[in-house]
């Protein structure tokens, strides 16, 4: 018995001396471990007490669950004194509150949207305004109004995701043409930009979702050669002083004569050759445009003899595809900042 407390004694002792050089968390651990582990000091200790005889065994049992308890305690204060020596040092710490920090980062106005913006600026400076319209349109404003019976082959393009029988998300911005012709008399100069829907298969070229922007004037004496000067000086404004534009005939049912639109290839600067921007035409397509069609005209109550307009349609990512020389559209809408970056 009297052999058993010595042990204990020497125990604790070593446990002591353990246990003030131990001053980090890990260092007591280790102490925990080496004595009051599984298979520590203590347990060694314990097995022994098989060899006592019977009667001795129960006080044994209990001398060393006291010396235990006792070494837990000291080990619980010493973990407490050691984080509050942690929380102090963390107190005593001086910050120089004045210390500039790191430079917080600022986003970059995305390519679509500076399209956009310059785009606006252009026709605000020349006397249109900016309309908003909904995504959502029913067939009367995406086809029937701008002339698109609904027998007419030309619906299967703009077939797009339909809602109900008979609303659907737009797939063009051209329904705020007849919006606006409903709401004001001539004369009307508004651009329109916007998302549209399409069901087109994703690749470097193609989104099923992606922005247009509209152009529409109506007045006395509005002709196609207006459509080509401003259309000249939009282009000039997005891609340089020389930009040219040309018309290509075309058909749209809202428009006649319609053209397809396109303006000099900005890579090549429309030498051609082996350009992969233009794929060697010298030209890159913008989008549609052309003469209101009478029918659209007379659908709103205005007099064709009277009054005459153009329109376009383009298509945003398209042109910034060529304005920042960018090769897979799908990157305009992958959010990733060393992209957007590089080109803020
Ligand atoms: N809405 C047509 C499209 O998405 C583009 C278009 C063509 C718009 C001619 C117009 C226009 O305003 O006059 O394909």
């Amino acid at each position: 018995m009297s052999e058993l407390q010595t042990q204990l004694d020497k125990l604790r002792s070593a446990f002591d001396r353990d246990l003030e050089k131990a001053q980090n968390d890990k260092a007591l651990d280790n102490v925990r471990v080496r004595f009051l582990g599984r298979s520590g000091e203590v347990t060694l200790l314990r097995r022994g007490i098989g060899q006592l005889p019977p009667e001795e065994r129960p006080s044994a049992g209990k001398v060393i669950n006291e010396a235990v308890e006792a070494m837990e305690a000291v080990l619980q204060q010493a973990q407490a004194a050691l984080e509050m020596r942690a929380f102090e040092s963390r107190l005593a710490e001086k910050i120089d509150v004045t210390m500039p920090g790191p430079p917080a980062a600022i986003g970059s106005i995305h390519p679509n949207r500076r399209i956009i913006q310059d785009i606006c600026r252009f026709f605000q400076n020349h006397g249109f305004a900016v309309v908003l319209g909904p995504e959502i349109e029913p067939e009367y404003y995406n086809f029937d109004a701008l002339n698109i019976p609904a027998d007419h082959p030309a619906r299967e393009g703009f077939d797009s995701f339909f809602l109900t029988d008979n609303l659907l998300l737009r797939p063009h911005t051209s329904p705020m043409q007849i919006r606006t012709m409903q709401q004001h008399r001539p004369p009307i100069a508004v651009v329109v930009p916007g998302r549209c829907y399409r069901r087109d298969a994703v690749d470097a070229r193609h989104l099923f979702q992606f922005t247009q922007i509209e152009g529409l004037l109506v007045g006395e004496d509005v002709h196609m050669g207006h459509l080509k000067g401003m259309l000249t000086g939009m282009c000039r404004e997005l891609f340089g002083r020389d930009q040219q534009v040309r018309f290509r005939p075309s058909f749209f049912p809202f428009t006649e004569p319609s053209a397809e639109v396109d303006t000099t290839c900005p890579l090549c600067r429309g030498n051609g050759g082996e350009c992969r921007m233009c794929g060697g035409s010298g030209w890159i397509e913008l989008g549609g445009s052309g003469m209101v069609h009478p029918n659209v005209l007379r659908n709103m109550d205005f007099d064709p003899d009277v009054y005459s307009g153009w329109a376009f349609g383009f298509g945003v990512e398209r042109m910034a595809l060529v304005r920042y020389d960018i090769d897979d559209i799908r990157r305009l809408y992958e959010n990733d900042p060393n992209f957007l970056y590089q080109l803020a």
